[in-house]
This record gives structure tokens, sequence and C-alpha cells, in this order.
């Protein structure tokens, strides 16, 4: 067993590092005041290759692992979170299925655009009234002869504001369940798709986050992913790819977390002391540290079952990103709790870290599905 990155991935680590520090911390707090998408960072981050990390080369990606992808996302979501999202969603949610799931047309159309920054890509599972219990969403498929039709309502997108390539995910027929879901590619443009609510989030508010609304909508035979009925594993399988890069977007963030606390009890002084000099500010910061390397750890392990071709990983995702949320949480209340009141305002961004962590445990399934499918496959 080898606990040391390797080369490349020190190398990615790095790079990540320093765009991180030098382009995006400048800019975080800006865009989650305004809400903004940022733009040019991403277009900077595609030209960097990390847009399409997962994307081999010929494709138009850097052909790098998911471990390297991990690595990425930590380091990008230390500076901002919501650019770590628009990044893991961009590569694990959008370009993973199509690569994984993929005919060689879909791929050698959607993949270098992706890759590129050309388009951004989303996944559209989540409904109005179907969040955890996706074998039973409402928007429905009708299979027209030459083509789809599409109706429907998806909520709480990331980067649906900005996208043009979305993995939407619908029932063909409703009675048979999860083997009634297909998953569609569909583009920005297409009649009878539009962009419904902007969500005004509590954090990530930079992430394009809305509904979709599909009335009608005309989506051509070719762009289905796998086949009929096959919906549903699909997006299970990318769900389990992708919450390991849920878990490194929150020990990025605790991380965060854990660097500015640890730089106030240096600096800040109470009853003639240093706060690091109290008992109790070390209790914390040791309680941190060795969580989030725990996490980042659990996180790093289910990564490499994926590089490793193990084909299913569905439980160590789960405890990875539900155990790096846990600590996400844990971490950035401390955070906030060492700086006292200065913490509570919006001049630190110990404030936006905690805000930004709650949704961790929330979205890519909540802590409570991560702990179902971590039991499930205890038990079976
Ligand atoms: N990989 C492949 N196949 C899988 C699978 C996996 N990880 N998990 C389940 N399956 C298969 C099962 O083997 C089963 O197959 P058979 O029909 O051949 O037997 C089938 O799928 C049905 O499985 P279950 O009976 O376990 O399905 P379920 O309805 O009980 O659901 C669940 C299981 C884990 C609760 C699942 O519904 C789930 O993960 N829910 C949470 C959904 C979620 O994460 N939503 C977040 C949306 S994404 C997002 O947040 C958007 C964003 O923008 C970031």
């Amino acid at each position: 067993m080898n606990f040391e990155l390797n080369e490349n991935q020190k190398l990615i680590q790095e790079t990540a590092k320093r765009f991180a520090q030098e382009k995006i911390e400048p800019i975080a707090s800006e865009i989650d005041k305004t809400g903004e998408f940022p733009h040019k960072i991403i277009k900077e981050m595609a030209e960097l290759g990390l847009m399409g990390m997962i994307i081999p080369e010929e494709y138009g990606g850097a052909g790098l692992d998911f471990t390297s992808l991990a690595i990425a996302v930590e380091e990008i979501s230390k500076a901002s979170a919501s650019v770590g999202v628009i990044m893991a969603v961009n590569n694990s949610l959008c370009a993973y299925p199509i690569l994984t799931f993929g005919n060689e047309e879909q791929k050698r159309k959607y993949l270098p655009l992706l890759a590129t920054g050309e388009a951004i890509g989303a996944f559209a599972l989540t409904e109005p009234n179907v969040g955890s219990d996706p074998a039973h969403l409402e928007s429905t498929i009708k299979d027209m002869g030459d083509y789809f039709l599409l109706n429907g309502t998806k909520r709480f997108i990331t980067n649906g504001g900005e996208a043009k390539v979305f993995i939407v995910f619908a029932t063909i027929e409703k009675e048979k369940e999860h083997k009634g879901i297909c998953a569609l590619i569909v583009e920005r443009g297409f009649e009878g798709f539009s962009i419904g609510k902007h969500e005004d989030l509590m954090g990530l508010r930079s992430t394009a986050n809305c509904e979709l609304i599909f009335e009608d909508c005309k989506v051509p035979k070719e762009n289905l992913l796998g086949n009929i009925g096959e919906g549903f594993k699909i997006a299970m399988h990318t769900l389990d790819v992708s919450r390991i890069d849920i878990g490194a977007q929150a020990v990025g963030i605790a991380q965060a977390a854990f660097e500015k606390a640890l730089a106030y009890s240096k600096e800040r002084k109470q009853f003639g002391k240093y706060l690091y000099e109290f008992e109790m500010i070390q209790e914390m910061l040791a309680n941190m540290a060795t969580k989030i390397q725990a996490a980042r750890l659990l996180v790093y392990y289910a990564a490499s079952l994926k590089d490793r071709g193990v084909s299913r990983f569905s439980k160590e995702s789960s405890m990875a990103k539900y155990f790096a949320s846990e600590v996400a949480i844990e971490a950035t209340r401390l955070a906030v709790q060492i700086h006292g009141g200065y913490g509570y305002t919006k001049d630190y961004a110990v404030e936006r870290y905690y805000r930004d962590a709650k949704c961790m445990e929330i979205y890519e399934g909540t802590s409570e599905i991560q702990k179902i499918v971590i039991a499930r496959n205890l038990i079976s």
C-alpha cells in the first residue's frame, strides 16, 4: 500500500493549487455575493485541462485518472466550492456518462465540447416532486417514431443556467418503475426546452443552479444514451463516480476552513495569550485536522478503486461522500467558532465555507441516502 501521490498527481495538485490561489481565491467572495457564473475562470480552467480531466486525449481531454480529478476538485474547492462543483459536474456527471455509456458518434460530438469548455455540462435527474427516489420520475419520454418527445420539469440543476449539454432522465413507461427510466443527451436550443427559475441558494451561489422546463421537447433518436430502460443504472453508476468528487469538494472546503482557523488562532490574542495557546482551541484544531485527513483518505481510496477498474464501488464512494460531508460541516462550524463574532460576518471567508458545506450533505444524494447505500452493501 502506497499513500504517496505519484509524480503526475503531485504536478496536478500543484497546478490546481496555484491556479486556485492566484485566480479563484481573489474572486471567490465576490462571486458568492453576486451569484455570477465565473465564465472567465472556467475558460482558463478548460485551457489548463481541468474541465475535461477524465476525457481521453483522443476526444480532446486530459486523459487523467479519477484520483487526479479528486485531487484537483479538492484544490479548486478550497478556493471556491462553487467553481469546484461546476468543474466536478462537467467531468463526472456529464462527460463521464457519455464516455461510459455513449456510442462513438456521441463521444465524438460531445466530449470535445465539454473538454474545451465550449460547452458546459449538466445532469438533470431531480424534479420538483422527486429527489431521493429517482425510480419514480414524473418527466416522460414518448417514442414518436423519428424522435422522442420529452415533457417535465427538472429542479436544482447545477450549471443548468449556463450548460449547453444536459444528461436528462425521464420515464418511458411509469409502471416499469426504475426499468422504465431512460437517459437522453439534450442540447440547449432543442425545440421545447427552456430554462426556468434560477435558485437563490444559501451556498454554492455561482453555480447557475436552476429549473429546466421541457414542453414537448423534441430529442433526436440518436441522443438516447445507452438503451431504453437503462437510465436508472446509468444514473446510479454515474453518481457512484461523482460522489467521490463531492467528497473531494467537502475535503477542500474543510481544509480551507482549517487553514483559516489555524492562521487566525495565531493572530488573535485574548486574556494576553494567542488563541492557539488555549487547550480548547488546540482540541478543535486537532479534531479538524485528523478528521479532514481521514476524509481525504476515504476519497482517495474510493477514487483508487475506480482507477483500478473495480466495477462496483458504491459503498466506498458513499462512505467518502457521507464522511467528508460531515467533516466539512464540523470543520466549518469550528472555524466560525474560532473566529468568534468576526467569523459570523461576511468580512471573513469562514461564513461562506459554512454555507457551502451544508450542501455537501444534501446534493448528489443526502447523507441519509449514502447511509442506505452503505448499509445495503454491508448486508447484501
Ligand atoms: N450501479 C449500478 N446499478 C445500480 C446501482 C449502482 N450504483 N444502484 C442500484 N443499481 C441497480 C440495482 O442493482 C437494481 O437493479 P435490478 O433491477 O437489475 O435488480 C436497480 O438499480 C434498482 O436498485 P434499487 O432497488 O437499489 O433502487 P432504489 O429505487 O431502492 O434506489 C437509492 C436506491 C440508492 C436510494 C437511489 O435511489 C439513490 O441513490 N437515490 C438518491 C438520488 C440522488 O443522489 N439524487 C441526486 C441528484 S444529482 C444532483 O444532486 C444534481 C446536481 O446538479 C449536482
